[in-house]
């Protein structure tokens, strides 16, 4: 059965291949939607705001409006990319705590009121272009052991957000909350468990203040699997998550999150055809139609590292991936394990949707991948 199913899968690809061209960027929509289903069933009292950076084809952000999802978004286009695929502007947050003022302006305009900052030059230029602003401080949190590290450029010290916030509120802006991000693909829950907990410390010590804050953004770093066998540890670390918000916060504090890659990541399939082969070093080296410059800039940019799949059998020997352009940089992965393979062949790579395509750029003249959206 599961034999005929995955050569059902193959067909379904060489098909798909035969129709579109390689490289194709093939992007689930019903895969957008569980993922999404997924995250507010294990954290229901979390609202997502899909964080547009991972993947921001509007195939996927009409998916997540039509689903009722909200949205982060990391600059003025980002922002005009959500809002024109149908998102209510209170459904957004302006998740970039270094904003250019023409970028604040713009969300002035658009009603886009709700924002992060972490630093006070940030809050002078809030107040003089968005003055409706809700702004959250992003504190510093451990990112320990996260693939990517994103409290190394943001985050003030938690002690600096209380005294922010009033700086906010002198301003003539509403302190709405803190947030944080553990860092992205994040396998180790305690950075989630002491986040929330210097979360809690600033929301209480808020509230002693006399001004009591509406909303704790959770930020994203929710993992996926990337490799078959790796264990896919999101229903457990959101156990967790869930367990620490009941415990810390009050049923009437608004919990958000950010998840990027937890939502697209698993959308998407890459398939490549190899397009030369060469034996160098007694070794295998297969040069593929996409690569490092393309969709699989996640390996530069994400630390990425990717399963290539392919659809022919024989015995394995340890061969070498390369992309298509003239750049030594753009060598995919030493040391697969793979069968001999031809000119025309495909591979092809599950689970990349995230820090993929969004990140691709046209080099040597060689474009991304073809993308192409199905139900
Ligand atoms: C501010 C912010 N929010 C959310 C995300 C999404 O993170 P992830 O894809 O790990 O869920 C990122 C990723 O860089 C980010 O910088």
């Amino acid at each position: 059965m599961a034999r005929q199913s995955a050569s059902r899968a193959a067909q379904n690809l060489r098909n798909l291949a035969q129709r579109h061209g390689t490289p194709l960027f093939l992007i689930r929509r019903s895969v957008v939607r569980e993922q999404l289903n997924r995250f507010r069933k294990a954290l229901r009292r979390v609202e997502p705001f899909y964080a547009i950076k991972a993947n921001p084809h509007p195939g996927i952000l009409k998916t997540l409006v039509a689903a009722g999802a909200g949205f982060d978004v990391a600059s003025k286009a980002e922002m005009e990319a959500a809002l024109s695929a149908g998102a209510a502007p209170e459904r957004i947050i302006f998740a970039n705590t270094i904003k250019p003022a023409e970028a604040i302006a713009t969300a002035a305009r658009e009603g886009v009121l709700l924002t992060t900052f972490d630093s006070e030059y940030e809050l002078y230029k809030i107040a003089e272009h968005s003055p409706k602003s809700r702004v959250l401080v992003r504190i510093k949190v451990p990112n320990i052991g996260s693939v990517v590290e994103l409290s190394l450029k943001f985050g003030v010290d938690p002690s600096d957000a209380v005294p922010l916030l009033i700086k906010a509120r002198r301003l003539g802006l509403t302190p709405a909350g803190v947030s944080f991000h553990v860092g992205s693909q994040c396998t180790h829950m305690e950075n989630y468990v002491e986040s929330l907990e210097m979360a809690a410390i600033i929301v209480r010590d808020a509230k002693l203040k006399q001004f009591p804050l509406e909303i704790v953004d959770i930020g994203g770093g929710f993992p996926i699997p990337h490799l078959d066998g790796d264990e896919d540890q999101f229903d457990k670390t959101a156990r967790v998550i869930a367990r620490e918000i009941e415990r810390l916060f009050d049923r009437n504090l608004r919990i958000i999150a950010e998840p990027g890659r937890f939502i697209s990541g698993p959308s998407a399939t890459l398939v490549m055809r190899v397009i030369g082969k060469a034996i160098r070093e007694n070794k295998h080296w297969y040069y593929l139609d996409d690569g490092v410059y393309g969709d699989l800039s996640g390996i530069m940019f994400d630390h990425a590292k990717y399963q290539f799949n392919v659809l022919r059998s024989g015995r394995r020997q340890l061969s070498t991936l390369a992309g298509p352009t003239c750049d030594s940089l753009d060598i995919i992965a030493r040391g697969e394990d793979l069968p001999e393979l031809e000119i025309g062949d495909i591979v092809y790579v599950n689970n990349v949707g995230a820090y993929s395509s969004a990140s691709a750029t046209t080099f040597n003249g060689i474009a991304p991948a073809k993308i192409v959206v199905v139900q």
